[in-house]
């Protein structure tokens, strides 16, 4: 190298550590002259010189940018949690754990929006279910007399405090606790011509080892339709044309026997895979089918309890996790996520 470059350059770095603003260094006179000192550099030389000038530039550059950005992370100072709460700290100066400036609507929460909207454009109105409701309404008036072995699928949690009838209140594992409501509520409208059609979506919550598909506290979207004349087809009718709007495309439906206290005749509801078509993958476990939910003809006996004549009127209900059709649309392979808080998976949504 040039050695009017090589004693720049010592000049150059001896005086960078000094330096407060270190981008100075860039426009220091040895630089400047070295370059003024091109035109009497002979013309063979001259591109070697040239060369050697733009590296010693470059070398300074990158450590001002070196220096510049340790200097950025060493002014963050850490936020002393300990520390009280200074309220006259103006609102823009307080540490901000989460620097985010809007929040967003959550995901469930748009999806059973979008879930909504289809129902109600099919005539069916929403009412939503309790977080906190009785024996009767979890089991007796679902036909599940006391003692009944099925109650014991509903494990969920219980409050200390009781009832009237002496009960424990419980955190309802199930949306089906409305059904006696809704039935009571629209008696007079069946009986004036008016078909009952209503969707429930709520939180329950169930005693659940935890795991990618298993949540203690989660959603449910429950259905009841009632007039006279009402079938299964009705329902398995109601429910293909739900999903195809809700995916976007035409999904096929299956249905398989099952058991629930308060249908009769009892079914569990498969949906083609949106994913693969049937073709089979990952999500659907190379089945080509996933099963959704609970469904069937309201059993005699609950209509009856409501005071609705299971010998003039019919219907359907169906009840099912909001979960499982919202991770199926996205890919979330994680039902954990929803309750989690996690802004890396909630701003995926925002
Ligand atoms: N409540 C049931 C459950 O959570 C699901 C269900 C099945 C609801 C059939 C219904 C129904 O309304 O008719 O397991």
């Amino acid at each position: 190298m040039n050695d009017h470059i090589e004693t720049a350059r010592t000049a150059l770095l001896e005086r960078f550590d000094a330096l407060e603003t270190k981008r100075d260094i860039l426009k220091a006179p040895e630089l400047r002259q070295l370059y003024g000192a091109m035109k009497d550099i002979s013309a063979e030389e001259r591109p070697a010189y040239g060369q050697a000038i733009n590296e010693l530039r470059q070398e300074l550059e990158s450590m001002v940018a070196k220096a510049e950005e340790a200097a950025a992370s060493a002014s963050v100072t850490p936020i002393d949690v300990t520390a009280p709460y200074d309220l006259s700290v103006p609102a823009d100066k307080r540490p901000h754990a989460l620097p985010s400036a809007t929040g967003s609507v959550h995901p469930l929460m748009s999806e059973l929006q979008t879930v909504l909207d289809i129902f109600y454009r099919m005539g069916f109105t929403a009412v939503e279910s309790r977080q906190l409701d009785d024996d009767y309404h979890m089991f007796s008036a679902l036909n599940f007399p006391e003692g009944h072995p099925a109650r014991d699928d509903y494990d969920t949690f219980m409050t200390v405090e009781t009832d009237n009838n002496g009960k424990q209140f419980i955190a309802p594992a199930h949306t089906s606790t409305m059904q006696n409501r809704v039935l009571r509520e629209h008696k007079a409208d069946l009986e004036a011509g008016k078909p009952i059609a209503a969707v429930i979506p709520g939180r329950v919550f169930r005693n659940e080892d935890l795991d990618a598909r298993h949540e203690h506290t989660f959603y449910q979207l429950e259905g009841i339709y009632v007039d006279k004349g009402i079938h299964a087809g009705n329902l398995l009718a109601t429910f293909k044309t739900f999903l195809s709007n809700y995916y976007q495309q035409d999904i096929d439906i299956k249905s398989q026997p099952f058991y629930f206290p308060f249908t009769e005749p009892s079914f569990e509801l498969a949906l083609s895979c949106p994913f693969c078509q049937k073709q089979g993958c990952n999500v659907c476990s190379y089945t080509g089918w996933i099963e959704l939910l609970g469904m069937g003809m309201i059993h005699p006996n609950v209509l009856k309890e409501a005071g609705i004549d299971p010998n003039v009127y019919t219907g359907f209900a169906w009840g099912g996790g909001i979960e499982r059709l919202v991770m199926m649309k996205y890919g979330i392979e994680d039902i954990r996520h929803f309750e989690s808080g996690k802004l890396e998976f909630l701003r995926q949504f925002s």
